[in-house]
């Protein structure tokens, strides 16, 4: 059997890897592993147990038996947690605060570790996330980047709840983005940063389809891939 292809797409909150990866995946006809919603996952498990985010030792043991599974629906991927739907849930402000705080613990990502790594099967893969380049799969084949200042990634979520007909608060968006950013790249464990060997782009000046012309030219460049 050929082996599998595997990209990593690494960067902060909202500079716009979800949607990348989406289209990356669909041009190759990758899966797509999004490393965050396992976090998300955990850190609302936690809390449904009724335990505290800073209590290690449980949320270590949640890592450890976590029921989560991903099914592939006509309108797209739902997260699993046991038998319940959480995929929509886990997408709020305060689920990604709560990933952030529970993956920060070494153990809990020792845990959750060869999970992720058993995505890279059949085809090719797309991962999505934090360390992916640099943990999870160091050998990956290509690895891309996204960095965007603070501003303009609290500028782009403040666009996209206004266009959902919410009232957003910008300084409030600006915070969260800069501490959940603080936390992700200082960590000692896998902090946020790019791996060596990856192609750094920063996104601020660009619109989603530069971003996918500027990854699709760089993986055909270091890859035989073609779409
Ligand atoms: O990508 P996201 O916003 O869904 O991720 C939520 C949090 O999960 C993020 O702030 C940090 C954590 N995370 C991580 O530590 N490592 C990953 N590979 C993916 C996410």
């Amino acid at each position: 059997m050929s082996k599998t292809v595997v990209i990593t797409v690494d960067g902060p909150a909202g500079v716009g890897k979800g949607e990348l990866t989406r289209r990356l995946a669909d041009a190759f006809d990758f899966d797509l592993l999004d490393s965050g919603a396992i976090y998300r996952v955990l850190g609302y498990a936690v809390r449904k147990a009724g335990l505290a985010l800073f209590d290690e030792e449980s949320v270590v043991s949640e890592a450890r038996l976590l029921d989560l599974s991903f099914s592939l629906e006509n309108d797209g991927v739902h997260v699993l947690l046991g038998g319940e739907d959480v995929s929509s849930v886990i997408r709020t402000e305060e689920a990604g605060a709560n990933a952030s705080k529970v993956a920060a613990y070494p153990r809990v990502r020792e845990a959750l570790l060869q999970r992720q790594r058993d995505f890279a099967k059949g085809n090719g893969l797309i991962a999505d996330g934090r360390d992916m380049g640099t943990v999870v799969f160091p050998k990956a084949d290509c690895k891309i980047f996204l960095d965007a200042s603070c501003e303009v990634r609290a500028k782009r979520r403040f666009l996209q709840l206004e266009h959902k007909g919410l009232k957003p608060d910008f300084d409030k968006i600006l915070k969260e983005i800069e501490e959940r950013d603080k936390r992700d790249r200082n960590r000692p464990v896998a902090p946020l940063v790019p791996a060596n060997d990856a192609l750094v782009l920063d996104t601020s000046e660009l619109t989603i389809a530069e971003v996918f012309e500027k990854s699709l030219s760089y993986i055909q460049e270091k890859t035989s891939l073609s779409v």
